[in-house]
């Protein structure tokens, strides 16, 4: 479904990310692992048309979405749940989930009432504005509106970072039950012990280039390349 191949991108003269190959397939979910500052959320930013690549090719289907802005992409069934989740803080949950609603590639599937199914918590929370929500309950917002987009590529950035266990545990949970519904999606998070457990494949980034790649059998099997490589 995506495949990125040699991508190159930089801030200025500082070069971060150098001849990267990254691929999902249809309902797969690829972990995206890496130290801080390796590249992560560059890439993202490179896919969602947040920043134009140097070098290299993105395409969706078989077909290039280099240099398309963030919206177009959106409409072609990518969404992102951005570090530091980036709600709307003056509108309620409620207004946060409709604003975002559209009809997304494969046509509406997601709804207030399945979005409330998945966390009841924001149902309870729906007349709050963002700024009451704690921060578990901002990132579940996050992944609501998300999902208000009918995505087939749900990418998510540190999603459970800074948050309680107890929250984290039911963002894995949901998450799990995404994939079942067979959503594909490419998940940027420290806890490499759950990301195993969530993802099919995972890509490790250091230093902008891509340092391993395998199956999270493979991966969970060699402890040295996590140590190496994700353990601080
Ligand atoms: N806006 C920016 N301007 C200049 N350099 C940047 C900018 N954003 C990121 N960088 C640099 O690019 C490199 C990759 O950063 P990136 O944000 O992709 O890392 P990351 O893997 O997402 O890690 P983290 O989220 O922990 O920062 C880092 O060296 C970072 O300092
Ligand atoms: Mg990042």
């Amino acid at each position: 479904m995506l495949s990125i191949q040699n991508l190159a991108a930089k801030y200025g003269p500082s070069q971060a990310l150098f001849d990267v190959d990254f691929e999902v397939g249809a309902g797969q979910v690829v972990g995206l692992i890496g130290r801080n500052g390796m590249g992560r959320t560059t890439l993202i930013k490179c896919l969602f048309g947040l920043l134009r690549p140097v070098g290299g090719s993105i395409q969706l289907d078989g077909g290039s979405i280099v240099g398309l802005p963030p919206y177009r992409v959106g409409r072609m069934g990518l969404s992102l749940v951005p570090e530091g989740r980036q709600i709307f803080p003056t509108l309620t949950v409620e207004e946060n989930l409709v604003a975002t609603a559209t009809a997304g590639a494969k046509g509406k599937q997601w709804t207030l009432a399945k979005v409330y199914d998945l966390f009841p918590r924001l149902q309870e929370r729906r007349k709050n504005l963002g700024t009451q929500l704690s921060g578990g309950e901002q990132q579940m917002l996050a992944i609501g509106r998300a999902l208000m987009t009918n995505p087939r590529l749900l990418v998510l950035d540190e999603a459970t970072e800074g948050l309680a266990p107890v929250v984290r545990a039911e963002i894995w949970k949901v998450l799990a039950r995404l994939k079942q519904d067979g959503l594909a999606m490419i998940v940027v998070d420290k806890n490499t012990k759950a990301l195993l457990r969530l993802a099919d494949y995972n890509f490790i980034l250091e230093k902008g280039v891509t340092a391993w790649r395998g199956t999270s059998a493979q991966l969970a099997a060699q402890p040295e390349i996590i140590n190496r490589y994700v353990a601080v």
